[in-house]
């Protein structure tokens, strides 16, 4: 009877174990397709290269403030009529939902010319 109970409890734990290594699985999946960095290579850099006729943008070549204003203010504005390079008949702004936008914009934020660690995207 004892042991029996034991068997469960192990059991149980086994189970438990085996869930978490999947979730945390999953977390680290989610959380590497949101990666501001990554998203800013992906989807702002081909636009914003060096030479680019847009103008060459990184995370360092705005100020934090800057940053802030520009997704507060002008991210529609200068975006919503920029027709997407993958999809002719979206634009630019349709291609980011408020989770994307809220990861490359802390990317940008924390890596701006006035940040601790300023930086390009590589
Ligand atoms: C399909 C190309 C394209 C993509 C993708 C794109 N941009 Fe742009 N971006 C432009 C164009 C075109 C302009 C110029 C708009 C204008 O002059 O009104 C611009 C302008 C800007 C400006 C200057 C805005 C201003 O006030 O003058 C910034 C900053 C910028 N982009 C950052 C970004 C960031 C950050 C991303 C990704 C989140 C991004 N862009 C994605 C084409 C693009």
């Amino acid at each position: 009877m004892r042991l029996n109970s034991l068997k469960i409890v192990l059991f149980t734990l086994a189970i438990m174990m085996v869930a978490g290594v999947v979730l945390a699985e999953e977390k680290a999946e989610t959380e590497k397709v949101q990666s501001g960095k990554d998203l800013y290579k992906e989807r702002c850099k081909p636009c914003h290269m060096e030479d680019s006729d847009n103008g060459e943008y990184t995370p360092m070549t705005l100020i934090q403030e800057q940053w802030e204003e520009f997704f507060d203010d002008y991210w529609t504005e200068t975006h919503g009529k920029v027709v997407c390079p993958k999809d002719e008949k979206k634009m630019v702004t349709d291609m980011w939902d408020a989770d994307m936008l809220k990861a490359v914009r802390k990317f940008c934020v924390d890596h701006a010319a006035d940040s601790e660690q300023p930086m390009t995207c590589g």
